[in-house]
């Protein structure tokens, strides 16, 4: 990987889970961060700071430049973008609750979408057309053809959450196509897990999340009986729902390919899967991850949840060939590393505050 003459990234959602990781990795291959969050979903310790980012730093021995600055106050943004050079913006900060978007769309709408055009204004304005799109497989919608690849149509998206993300795709194929100057690469996550490997970041494990792999942890640390495990006659191998994991630390160095993509050459727009290629079934990641934590974790089967589908799982080619990047970390790895932060962190980043051992 090179970072060329790019020197300053532009992070926006810094302190969110993925964020954090990715801000790890590009501090380790030498670009500087600049990051904003609005802190909505992060904790704040005493000293004003977000644990999070404390603790990036921490893990890199490099220091991220912070501002606590919400996308929707777009004056506050100019304000922030303007300070310093900007070679290329990562777009992570967004809400992205399935259920909750169902039942408070407008905010949803208004959050995402509102958000991801101040910040392309307040790009245009400064003259920076660089852009990483955290986009999601959820805008494939129901797939047609497995593995999918980047050409499956989109769209026909069941819930307000994965419309946003659907909906800012189709906005930046309409600003690439008007405009030539942007140069904008939109990566699809399969489904992100895992934790850094020095368990001091990971997925908040104290917000109400009902993706998988935190509530079979939350489990295994006896904090719930028991994991309902949503269909057990889904058309896969062993009749529960199949989806592509990625440990996150893969996903974030997938961001650093796409900043030296973005800088070898003007892509314009192109989008790229994130994911591993392989399909694990939701009894597989179950057992897996007994076996490696030594931790029980109970489950029934209860009836198929609203709006899921069977089996999803990325072709991963294109960002092989073209970014030159491919997942590393096992199934295995994405448990443990899990497990190591959720169980050194039961209450999340309050953990630390709670025991009055925030650190400075
Ligand atoms: N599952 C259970 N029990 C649970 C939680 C999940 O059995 O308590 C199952 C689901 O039915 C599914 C699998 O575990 O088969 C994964 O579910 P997640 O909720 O972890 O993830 P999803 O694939 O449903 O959703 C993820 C992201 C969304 C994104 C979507 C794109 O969380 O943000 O992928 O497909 F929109």
């Amino acid at each position: 990987m090179t970072t060329g003459d790019w020197k300053t990234i532009f992070v926006t959602g810094g302190a969110g889970y993925i964020g954090s990781h990715c801000i790890v990795e590009l501090l380790e291959s030498g670009y500087n961060v600049v990051a904003i969050d609005n802190f909505t979903n992060s904790v704040i310790e005493e000293d004003g700071k977000s644990a999070a980012l404390k603790r990036v730093e921490k893990i890199t021995g490099k220091k991220v430049t912070f501002h606590n600055c919400d996308l929707l106050d777009k004056e506050r943004l100019e304000e922030v973008f303007s300070k310093q050079k900007i070679d290329c913006v990562i777009h992570f900060a967004a809400i992205k609750a399935v259920g909750e978007s169902m039942q408070i769309p407008l905010h949803y709408y208004r959050n995402n979408m509102i958000g991801a055009i101040n910040l392309l204004e307040v790009m245009k304005a400064a003259g920076c057309f660089q852009l990483v799109f955290s986009s999601s497989c959820v805008v494939y919608g129901e797939p047609k053809s497995l593995p999918i690849t980047e050409d499956h149509p989109t769209g026909n998206i069941t819930n307000v959450y994965g419309r946003t993300k659907y909906f800012i795709e189709e906005m930046l194929n309409d600003i690439t196509a008007a405009e030539k100057n942007w140069n904008i690469i939109s990566l699809r996550y399969f489904n992100p897990v895992g934790a850094h490997p020095s368990g001091l970041i990971g997925e908040d494990p104290t917000k109400k999340y009902t993706n998988l792999m935190p509530y079979i942890s939350q489990v295994a640390m006896g904090f719930k009986p028991e994991l309902s495990i949503f269909g057990g006659d889904y058309p896969t191998k062993d009749g529960t729902g199949i989806r592509d994991y990625i440990h996150v630390v893969d996903l974030a160095t997938g961001h650093v390919a796409a900043l030296s993509a973005l800088y070898r050459k003007h892509l314009r727009l192109r989008v790229y899967n994130l994911g591993t290629g392989k399909g694990v079934s939701v009894l597989e990641l179950v057992r897996t991850f007994e076996k490696v934590t030594g931790a029980s974790v109970p489950y029934v089967i209860k009836n198929r949840r609203e709006g899921d589908i069977s089996a999803m799982y990325a072709d991963t080619r294109l960002a092989e060939e073209e970014l030159g990047w491919k997942a590393k970390l096992t199934v295995e790895q994405m448990c443990r590393d899990f497990w190591r932060w959720q169980s050194t962190n039961p209450h999340g980043y309050r953990s630390s505050v709670k025991n009055g051992n925030s650190e400075k």
